[in-house]
């Protein structure tokens, strides 16, 4: 069999961020860079001879050429076979559901989920477990130190495969399965939430707009909204993915998806509006005039989980990103059950729902999921949304606003000040490290301060411990500043700051929230110093 071994050196900067190796394309496109790579993940496991990889990303640019080079390396590395979705396509918790789904030994997802695409924006990999969720972070420290040590590597260079074309298909001794990248994911959503309450809802005039930000969620989006639930056709816009993404930025948030921030104000906009990122993780939920954070969309959805046909039986926990705000762990008492606070990133949910310890997690950064696959699910956020709006029939904003009266409200934002220089920002956060001692004694007007650290990790399940994941205030009312430094850029530092303030009294709860926030947001520039440092009178993003 035609199989090539090609000597190689290593590349010094392949080390796995939040989310799998991101880099700009023109990184990727250097020669042996992504081969190395995957050589490098083939490396560091064992005992795949014979098994099924599962293969497909968002589809942005470089993304048919990526799965073309993995295809041949999977086939000369003895992979018995390959599930590869159509034209190269897999959402992230599709490829999570059908690793699941067909015992797949493990998969890989092409995608910088929400960074922009094309010839000179962001691509990204990363390897998922047989769990369906990726790789935790023993696989990816020996993924790089592989990637470290790396002399050659394998590739078939005897055929090629059709990937446009379902069906079977051999590339040497490997069988290559093309499949619908949306037919097993569509298949598992049904059977976790009322689609017949959920069509009646849209039959009886509720509308609803889905923006796909013209990436990967588009074709998942028609077949399953507009298909099998009845909502009209136009429900979904930008509902072709591209692989530039359309020039967009494909973030759903209240900056990057300003267009259906704009189509959900007025008093004729729709009921319910939706987005989704690059690669389909992420999901942002707008009612009429009223957006809800990702912290309380959390909080509704578990309070209100019951309502699906999937979760009727209860929630086993709840866990959360230690940033994300604490309006799940009310839910959670409420409910007499367990809330796990987890460093960022989701790939630390997995431990705890293949424990079966947590059923629904989340994050601040518009990340919501459960144990259904082991990633964080946009359309799942979605559908669990138009489940409940199907059984309660009230307006998002009403939905919850009366959450907020049951359990008060946590007022929530969080501040990015992007493209910063690395060694500034690394500097604020060692000073800010270096302060902490002596914040734990500091009073700032009304605010005294109750624990400063630098939050540290113990993984219940397997005692891993994962230290410096982000610094945090807490004062003495339970209001938190946080700031950590993002692991998923490609370019310079960008420094998150997260600001939370919990209000009781439902009689001030409709303030705005940088309003309600204004003290504490200006108590984080003064603690960390980050105008003086910077030069930045104001952050870039605000969530
Ligand atoms: C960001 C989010 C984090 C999320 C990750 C992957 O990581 O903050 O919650 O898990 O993207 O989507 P960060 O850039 O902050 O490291
Ligand atoms: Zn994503």
């Amino acid at each position: 069999m035609p199989i090539l071994v090609r000597p190689t050196a290593p590349f010094a900067d392949q080390k796995p961020g939040t989310s799998g190796l991101r880099k700009k394309v023109t990184v990727f496109q250097q020669p042996n860079y992504l081969e190395n790579f995957v050589q490098s993940i083939f490396d560091s496991l064992e005992g795949f001879g014979g098994q099924t990889l599962v293969l497909g990303g968002d589809g942005r640019f470089f993304n048919r050429e990526a799965v073309d080079i993995i295809l041949r390396m999977a086939a000369a590395n003895g992979f018995g076979r390959v599930l590869v979705g159509q034209r190269g396509i897999l959402s992230t918790p599709a490829a999570s559901c059908v690793i699941r789904k067909y015992r797949a030994f493990g998969g890989i997802v092409l995608s910088a989920s929400h960074n922009p695409g094309g010839p000179h924006e962001d691509f990204g990999i990363k390897y998922n477990i047989g769990a369906g969720g990726p790789a935790p972070e023993k696989v990816t420290e020996a993924i790089y130190a592989q990637s470290q040590a790396i002399g050659e590597y394998r590739i078939f260079e005897g055929g090629a495969v059709d990937i446009d074309r379902l069906g079977s298909q051999r590339l040497g001794e490997m069988a290559v399965e093309v499949i619908d990248p949306v037919a097993d994911y569509a298949g598992l959503m049904e059977e976790l939430f009322d689609f017949p309450a959920i069509r009646a809802l849209f039959a009886s005039g509720f509308r609803m707009r889905y923006d796909a930000m013209h990436a990967v969620t588009g074709p998942y989006a028609h077949a399953i909204l507009e298909d099998r639930l009845g909502a009209p056709a136009g429900t979904v816009v930008n509902g072709t993915p591209l692989p530039d993404f359309g020039g967009g930025h494909p973030d759903p948030n209240l900056v990057h998806a300003r267009d259906l921030v704009a189509a959900m104000s007025g008093a004729d906009a729709p009921d319910l509006g939706a987005a989704s990122d690059g690669d389909g993780d992420r999901n942002m939920i707008l009612g009429r005039n009223f957006y809800v954070t990702p912290s309380d969309s959390l909080a509704v959805l578990a309070a209100n989980a019951r309502l699906a046909p999937g979760y009727a039986g209860g929630l086993a926990g709840i866990a959360r990103s230690m940033p994300t705000s604490q309006a799940a762990d009310r839910v959670a008492a409420a409910l007499g059950i367990r809330c796990f606070e987890t460093p960022t990133g989701w790939k630390f949910f997995g431990n705890l729902m293949d424990a079966g310890l947590a059923t629904f997690c989340g994050e601040e950064s518009f990340g919501t999921g459960s144990n259904h696959v082991r990633e964080k699910d946009g359309l799942w956020a979605v559908l669990l949304w138009l489940n409940l709006l199907a059984a309660r029939r009230q307006q998002v904003e009403q939905i919850v606003r009366q959450h907020w009266a049951t359990y008060g409200r946590n007022y929530y934002s969080r501040h990015d000040y992007e493209a910063l220089g690395t060694a500034e920002a690394d500097g604020l956060m060692a000073d800010l490290r270096g302060s902490l001692t002596e914040l734990r004694s500091k009073r700032f007007g009304e605010y005294v301060v109750r624990l400063a650290d630098d939050f540290a990790y113990t993984d219940p399940v397997d005692g891993s411990v994962s230290m410096k994941q982000g610094i945090r205030v807490v004062f003495s009312d339970g209001s938190r500043i946080v700031y950590r430094l993002s692991g998923t850029g490609t370019e310079g530092a960008t420094l998150r700051v997260y600001v939370e303030r919990f209000e009781p009294d439902p009689a001030k709860h409709d303030q705005d929230t940088q309003v309600a926030l204004a003290g504490l947001i200006r108590l984080a520039d003064e603690i960390a110093g980050i105008a003086l440092r910077t030069g930045r009178s104001a952050p870039t993003v605000i969530t």
